[in-house]
């Protein structure tokens, strides 16, 4: 790298040191704290994930069963903030619900006047509250009766039940936890490190959170599984894919689910979720996204050699899961929010105040023309 060289969108450009997190991306791997995303998907569940992104090593069966506890008690949301989503239009995109409400959450339950605010019992805090803040207004809207509190619920199920409309089976639940492990760190993905930005700053927890929400929304991030469900609903027929994609491509438009700035080849959550897709549709005798899904890859491939995301087939799965396509990117923030706060309580142990240099193109020398004067 050139001193002085714009490394558009940071591309390649190493900012921190963290232990969280290593995405191999000429191998396909993705790690957390030392394991194989592979071995946790198959044997963890998410609170372990949760734990072991907070912790730094996997938690004990008493550590476990504390933490699943704890993540339960703090599933309630202050009256306050339940006003406010109150009086949000049944209309929004359920993600400005979610950063309105966490950042009302904060002045509730301000970070100056509870000091652990900022601490690992923030982040808890804030994981157990999102599947109740999205339950909350996705049930209001809907004119369905309020979230039963589920007391015995893991956090997969809890959200399961905030977000679709009908009972989920076993299967059902588990496709949603692996998904949730799946997408619970990311290194420096875009919004991991708008919440580190804001944590640097020495801003709260909820800040960063905050920060985060709304860097997430974008389709280009987190909105991207949305995107192709609609391409799926147009195509309709696998015979379809090839004249849809070559049509989209003719267009110069991005297909949505390939693709990735660090990965060169397959995203290894790819693999996983394509392996629940089937799964979960052959329990629902019903492999239509499925196959329209094969299809696209192949097509994609051939055209553009371009390799799947985590996003192609995630929406495929929720769909099967009964959740509304809104509510997609708030099922990832719901599962990124323990990355987001790991990220955040490492910021605070070794802070550096993030900021870059741009360099500049404009003018200098222009003169000021009084306001009575312009044309
Ligand atoms: N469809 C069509 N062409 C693509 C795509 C795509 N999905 N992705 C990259 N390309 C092309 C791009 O047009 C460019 O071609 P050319 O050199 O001919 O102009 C080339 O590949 C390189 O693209 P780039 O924009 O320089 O690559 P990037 O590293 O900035 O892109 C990306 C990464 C994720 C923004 C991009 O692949 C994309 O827009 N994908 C679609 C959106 C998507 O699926 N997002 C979810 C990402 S995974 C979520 C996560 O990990 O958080």
């Amino acid at each position: 790298m050139v001193e002085g060289e714009v490394q558009h969108g940071l591309e390649d450009v190493v900012a921190l040191e963290s232990r969280i997190c290593f995405i191999d991306g000429k191998g396909g791997r993705l790690i957390y704290q030392g394991y194989d995303i592979r071995d946790l998907a198959a044997q963890s569940t998410f609170e372990e994930v949760a734990y072991l992104l907070w912790y730094g090593r996997l938690p004990t069966a008493a550590q476990l069963r504390d933490l699943k506890d704890r993540l339960v008690q703090l599933r309630t949301i202050p009256p306050g903030v339940l006003e406010i989503i109150d009086r949000i239009p049944r209309d929004s995109s359920p993600m400005d619900v979610l950063r309105t409400a966490v950042s009302a959450l904060a002045v509730f339950e301000p970070a100056e006047t509870q000091p652990g605010a900022s601490s690992i019992g923030g982040a808890q805090r804030l994981t157990a509250v999102l599947p109740t803040i999205l339950g909350y207004y996705h049930r209001r809207r809907s004119g369905l009766e309020p979230l039963a509190p589920h007391p015995g619920a893991g956090h997969a199920a809890y959200l399961l039940a905030a977000v679709s409309d009908r009972p989920a089976t076993e299967l059902e639940v588990r496709a949603l936890d692996v998904a949730l492990i799946l997408h619970a760190d990311h290194e420096l993905n875009a919004s991991t490190f708008a919440a580190r930005v804001t944590a640097s700053t020495l801003s709260d927890l909820y800040s960063a959170v905050t920060s985060a929400i709304g860097t997430l929304k974008g389709p280009l991030h987190g909105g991207a599984n949305e995107r192709v469900m609609e391409l799926l609903d147009e195509i309709d027929k696998p015979e379809r894919s090839d004249e849809v994609i070559r049509a989209r491509l003719a267009r110069h438009e991005r297909i949505m689910g390939f693709g990735h700035r660090v990965y060169k080849v397959e995203d290894p959550r790819a693999t996983i979720l394509r392996d629940w897709s089937r799964r979960v549709g052959e329990a629902h005798n019903d492999l239509h996204y499925y196959r329209i899904l094969r299809e696209v890859e192949s097509v994609v491939h051939r055209e553009k050699g371009l390799y799947p995301n985590v996003d192609l087939y995630s929406g495929s799965i929720y769909t099967l899961l009964g959740v509304p396509k809104d509510l997609f990117t708030p099922l990832f923030a719901a599962s990124r929010v323990v990355g987001w706060t790991a990220h955040v309580l490492e910021e605070y142990q070794d802070l550096r105040l993030i900021r870059p240099m741009a360099r500049y193109i404009g003018p200098t020398d222009l003169t000021y023309t009084p306001i009575g004067q312009r044309s």
